[in-house]
Order: C-alpha cells, then sequence, then structure tokens
C-alpha cells in the first residue's frame, strides 16, 4: 500500500496543463489529520511521491506503478494524465469520489500494483439535448465531471432546436432573446400545454467557461447548431431565414413538424456569423451541423432556392441540402475546424472528404458512411439512452424502447465482420439523451446512468467480453456512483420516486423496439 494526501508531493515532466492537473488532484485529497506545518516532516514522511511522465504513446494511453514510496504515471498526452488518476482515484476507497472527505490515516491507501491501459476508441462522447430542456450551467459542469469519470473524451451539446435556441449571439441577438423560451410545455403527442414558461441559453462566455472547464478534464466540447431542419425557433427570432409569409413560434411539443430555413447564401452568411461567434467562444476542432430531418418540401417552389438551384445546376432540392452544409463545412475550415452531421448529410452528398459522419439510423447507413467517411456511432438502438431501460410497468414515461444494460453492453461500434478500412473509419461513438420527456437532472441521471458505464466499457475496450464479470465490477462502481451523488436506476429497477407514478409520467405502453429498429433502418435511404 501507498498513502496519498493533499501534501502529497508531485514531479511533472510534461506540459504545464498536467502539472495542473495533478496539483489540483493532490489538492482535492483529504488532509492528514496530524497538525503541523504542510511541508513538515508529520506530513510527508508517509505520503509516497507521484512522478508523472509524459509520453507520445496515443492520446488517452496511459501507465500507473505504485509502490509503497511512489507513484509513477506515464501519460500519453493530457487525456493519458486525466486517465490515470482517474484509474488512481478508481484504486482509493468509493469515498474518494466525494467532493470532500477527512480520511482516517492520513489520506487514502492505494495498493501497490500496476496498471497499463490504452483506448481502443478516440471518440468516447456523450450527446445532450439541451434543446428540448434547458439544464443550467451548473448541471453541464457536474455532467462533465460525471463524464470524466468514465473516461469519455467529448461531450455533444446539441444547442439549437425546434424547442429552444441555446446560444448567445451578440450579432443577432433575437436569436437568444426570442429563440431560449416558449411560454408552455406539452408532455408528449397527446400531452396538454403545462402553462409554465420554459428557457434558459449559455452566454458565450458561458460557453467559454464549460469548454475550458471540460478540456481541463480531457474532454472536447462538440457545439450542434442543427440546420437546415429542426429551427422552428431559429425562425421565430428571424422568421425572413425561412419560408417567406410563413410565421413561427418556438415549439412547446415535441412532434408537430419542424421547420427548415432556406439554403440561400445570405441564410449561410448569417449562420457563419453565429458560427464565428461560437468558435471564438469555445476551444474545439468539431463543429456538428446537424443536417437531419430537414423538411425540404417547399424549396422547390421558392423562387430564390429555385434561381440558386439552376445556378449550380441541380435538379433537386436535395442537391441544394448537400450544397448548403458543404458551403457552412467550408467555412469551418476556413477556422481549421472539421464539420460533424447527422448521417443525412451522407446521403445529400452534405459532407467533405474530412467530415465526421454521425451514423444514428441504425447500422446499416455507419457501414455506408465508414466507406468514404470518418464515422462516430451513435445508432438509435442502442445508444438513445431516453429509450426505456427495461420492459417493467414502472419505468417513466419515454419515447420507446426498451434499450437495456445487457443491449448497451453488447454494441460493438466496429463490427467484427467489417473490412479493416471500413473498421478503421469508425473513431468511436456515443450516447444521446434528447431531452423533450427529461425535464430535470436527476432524470437525466436516471436515463444515462448505469448506462452509460456500460458504453464507457465499449467504448475503451472494444466490447464488453465478460458480461457477468462487468457486472460484478458495477456493482462495485455504484458505491463511487452513490459518493458522487448520481441518481442513477439500481440493476433492479427504479426506485419508487423513479418510477412514471400514475400521473403524467406513467407509462403508456410498451416500447416496442423491434419495430423501432427496423423503422429507422427503413428511413436510412432518404434524407
Ligand atoms: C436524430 O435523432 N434526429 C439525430
Amino acid at each position: 500500500m501507498c498513502l496519498l494526501n493533499g501534501h502529497t508531493p508531485v514531479e511533472v515532466t510534461g506540459s504545464p496543463e498536467i502539472d495542473r492537473l495533478l496539483r489540483r488532484f493532490v489538492a482535492g485529497l483529504p488532509l492528514p489529520a496530524a497538525d503541523g506545518p504542510p511541508s513538515g516532516p508529520a506530513n510527508t514522511t508517509q505520503t509516497a511521491r507521484i512522478f508523472v511522465t509524459e509520453t507520445d504513446d496515443v492520446p488517452g494511453a496511459y501507465g500507473v506503478e505504485v509502490t509503497e514510496s511512489r507513484v509513477d504515471i506515464r501519460a500519453g498526452g493530457f487525456e493519458g494524465a486525466v486517465n490515470a488518476l482517474t484509474t488512481l482515484r478508481q484504486l482509493m476507497p468509493a469515498q474518494a469520489w466525494r467532493r470532500e472527505w477527512s480520511a482516517d490515516g492520513g489520506g487514502w491507501a492505494v495498493p501497490c500494483g500496476t496498471v497499463v491501459d490504452r483506448p481502443e476508441y478516440g471518440w468516447r462522447g456523450a450527446m445532450l439535448d439541451v434543446a428540448r430542456h434547458f439544464f443550467p450551467k451548473s448541471t453541464i459542469l457536474r455532467y462533465v465531471d460525471l463524464l470524466a469519470a468514465h473516461r469519455f473524451n467529448r461531450l455533444h451539446l446539441h444547442l439549437a432546436d425546434d424547442q429552444g435556441w441555446r446560444v448567445e449571439s451578440r450579432r443577432h441577438p433575437r436569436l437568444h432573446q426570442v429563440g431560449s423560451w416558449r411560454p408552455s410545455t406539452r408532455l408528449g403527442p397527446d400531452g396538454v400545454a403545462d402553462g409554465t414558461p420554459h428557457g434558459g441559453y449559455y452566454t458565450l462566455d458561458d460557453l467559454t467557461e464549460i469548454s475550458a472547464y471540460a478540456r481541463a478534464r480531457g474532454i472536447t466540447l462538440v457545439p450542434e447548431i442543427d440546420v437546415p431542419g429542426h429551427t422552428s425557433a431559429l425562425r421565430a427570432a428571424y422568421p425572413e431565414l425561412g419560408r417567406p409569409g410563413q410565421e413561427q413560434a418556438v415549439l412547446d411539443t415535441v412532434w408537430a413538424g419542424g421547420s427548415s430555413i432556406s439554403p440561400t447564401p445570405p441564410v449561410v452568411a448569417f449562420l457563419q456569423d453565429v458560427l464565428e461567434e461560437i468558435l471564438d467562444a469555445v476551444d474545439t476542432p468539431y463543429v456538428h451541423l446537424g443536417g437531419d430531418e430537414c423538411d425540404m418540401s417547399w424549396w422547390a417552389d421558392d423562387a430564390a432556392i429555385a434561381a440558386e438551384m439552376s445556378e449550380h445546376g441541380y435538379t433537386d432540392v436535395k442537391q441544394m441540402h448537400g450544397h448548403f452544409l458543404r458551403s457552412l463545412g467550408g467555412f469551418l475550415a476556413t477556422r481549421g475546424v472539421r464539420m460533424v452531421v447527422w448521417d443525412e448529410g451522407l446521403v445529400t452528398g452534405g459532407v467533405l472528404p474530412d467530415t465526421v459522419v454521425m451514423a444514428w439510423r441504425g447500422h446499416e447507413v455507419a457501414g455506408r458512411a465508414a466507406a468514404s467517411h470518418d464515422v462516430v456511432r451513435a445508432p438509435l438502438f442502442p445508444t438513445y439512452f431516453n429509450f426505456d431501460q427495461s420492459d417493467l410497468p414502472e419505468e417513466p414515461r419515454s419515447e420507446g424502447g426498451p434499450i437495456t444494460l445487457d443491449d448497451v453492453a453488447a454494441f460493438s461500434p466496429a463490427p467484427a465482420e467489417w473490412p479493416d478500412d471500413m473498421r478503421d473509419r469508425v473513431l468511436g461513438g456515443q450516447f444521446q439523451i434528447w431531452t423533450e420527456w427529461v425535464p430535470t437532472e436527476r432524470r437525466l441521471d436516471y436515463l444515462a446512468f448505469p448506462r452509460a458505464c456500460a458504453l464507457a466499457e465499449v467504448l475503451w475496450r472494444g466490447r464488453v467480453t465478460d458480461l457477468p464479470d462487468f457486472e460484478r465490477r458495477l456493482s462495485v462502481h455504484l458505491e463511487r456512483l452513490d459518493a458522487l451523488g448520481v441518481d442513477y436506476r439500481p440493476p433492479a429497477g427504479p426506485h419508487p420516486w423513479q418510477t412514471g407514478g400514475a400521473g403524467v409520467w406513467r407509462r403508456s405502453g410498451p416500447g416496442q423496439i423491434e419495430e423501432t429498429k427496423k423503422w429507422v433502418e427503413s428511413i436510412s435511404r432518404e434524407p
């Protein structure tokens, strides 16, 4: 055993960021009970020292060697150091995951031994829809901590949709002034408007803070502005960007058809302004432009769009969809940023050679995308964690399912039957939480955990090789989630307060996941 506490000396051969990371880690450890000067003999004789050496191993890879007198960390870049310290904390008692704790015995005891590890996938992500329901910045920062604890390294924030625009724009302020709130919300297709205003947005400074906070924990923020569909909130603010003569409100419901904007140069210029503001605020090599589920039915009849189409020799509005995304992607490239799109973008040609395709409509489309592009796997089944977690009637109302812990554990991002060149194009995967029916942080916790633990294992190791062993380790890990204050779903079923009860959250019926899986594959060849 070695002992680590708040006075543990550290030495770093590497970047100043790793030095800062390590000092913050140590500062969070319990102080020894003994009085005495912080660096005096009473406090340093027992504690080991931590040495970190930065290596040029793959980002995220690391080694941790613990002896009685020292901890030696070899870190593949900053992410490797983050992951190594996560491992070190995992070797401590679960109480070490609390924000503050005074350990008996002068610190935390860590067993001696060696861990050498590296991630299978470089993109280990989580998408959070903050448009359908807004989550305050404090929730996002806490979510970052929880993701980092599971070695996720991407936080994809879905910042704009029909139900809300969630980021400040100083150049086009009606976006956040008008687009960021709605007077009411309906729960589901047959829902009654609740008459309660809902809204909120992140200032550009908030985004800068979230981005920096995430970076300091090894996580890259991927902001998404979903265009040219899903734009009712945008159009409520600036109706002239869409179908002439058609007013639009921020939607209060999930299903009633969202609107789309015009794919013409003035709209592209407007969005470039917005993206420029976001890129000035966020330190990221990726911006997601959406591209999914766009209503193009009115485009052919619009004179400005028709003129644009004939200028480019296009005969189908789908080509305009592709053209529009490529225009914005070209702009992002001037800032050294790669465009990410949902897989509809692949279908309409809305991709540049280095575009990352986020494949959500099942599995076959991911294979098609991997033939030409880098792919992030985000299939509805099994990565839409807003779906039910079991068939129990007590599960709270959701959009479908079930998608169980075991389903997630069985997921293979790059299936063995794919040829190597396609498997190599799979950057990784991510889970999504769409929040139409997720109004609170507690519901978010319930849906994310423990399924996120299974996906973390899949993305780190490639797959869950031994389910009973994973479940045994998960039962230990749940103690850490308890220490972190996570309102996860217990494996045996929801707590009474997590069920749907008898009111509006009561589950309306079984989720029919097999039909949903077929449906999502069936739509994957059309934009
Ligand atoms: C999506 O679910 N429309 C990406």
